[in-house]
């Protein structure tokens, strides 16, 4: 199946190669045509460069943005008809530095980024928060872990959206494990307590069903 991939830096390019290495096929871009050009070469014939945003959805079955939380809603919103229908994964961590160059969350405590994409997403559109629980090293060396497989972390409100999502998830070597619904997400977050967690399924669903 086909993937769109909007955003090929840190984090998007360590989905890219394990996607790819699992058999997707990829429609890559980025706000710099050429970072998402040479990702693509660097991949090989499983992944194709876009022109732009909405070109990356064409023939694409689901769409990852891997985008800093504040330029989401400006792509979500040039990306607004071609998504519709379409599974939209959301591994943006809601945070920023402040003028001393500390992390620091964009939004109120309490508030779940994956309620505040849901809000911005066109009707229609499946939302799954998923993918960025886990630093992209972490990511990249936890996938394909045998002889127990690491767990991927993920929320929705979406049924159609958790069986696509949980596709993705096995393809990029992990077993996905649903937290919850959307408002859930900030237990994905960075300072959430399942970020960076590397576990097996059965650890996992302890967690899940103990919070
Ligand atoms: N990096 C990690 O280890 C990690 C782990 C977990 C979660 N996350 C989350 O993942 C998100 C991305 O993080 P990152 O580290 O990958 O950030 P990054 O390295 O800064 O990459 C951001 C990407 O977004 C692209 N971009 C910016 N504006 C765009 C636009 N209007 N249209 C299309 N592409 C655009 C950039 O394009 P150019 O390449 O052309 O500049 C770049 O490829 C963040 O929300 C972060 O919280 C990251």
């Amino acid at each position: 199946m086909t993937t769109a991939i909007i955003g090929t830096g840190g984090l998007g390019s360590v989905i890219a190669l394990q996607l790819a290495s699992g058999g997707e096929t990829l429609r890559l871009s980025s706000a710099d045509t050429e970072s998402a050009r040479k990702l693509a070469a660097e991949i090989g014939r499983a992944a194709v460069p876009a022109i732009d945003n909405r070109d990356a959805l064409q023939g694409a079955d689901a769409v990852i943005l891997a985008l800093r939380f504040p330029v989401l809603k400006g792509v979500i919103d040039e990306i607004a008809d071609p998504v519709i229908d379409k599974l939209v994964v959301v591994p943006s961590n809601p945070v920023g530095l402040d003028a001393q160059g500390n992390l620091t969350r964009l939004l109120p405590t309490g508030q779940s980024s994956g309620q505040v994409v849901a809000e911005w997403l066109p009707k229609g559109a499946r939302l799954a928060m998923a993918f960025g629980s886990m630093s992209g090293d972490l990511f990249e060396s936890s996938s394909n872990r045998s002889p127990e497989p690491a767990v991927l972390f993920y929320a929705t409100d979406d049924e159609r959206a958790g069986e696509d999502v949980e596709r993705l998830i096995r393809v990029a070597g992990f077993e996905p494990v649903k937290i919850g619904g959307v408002e859930q997400s900030s237990r994905l977050e960075v300072g959430g307590d399942l970020h960076d967690l590397v576990v097996g399924p059965a650890e996992a669903r302890s967690l899940i069903s103990s919070a």
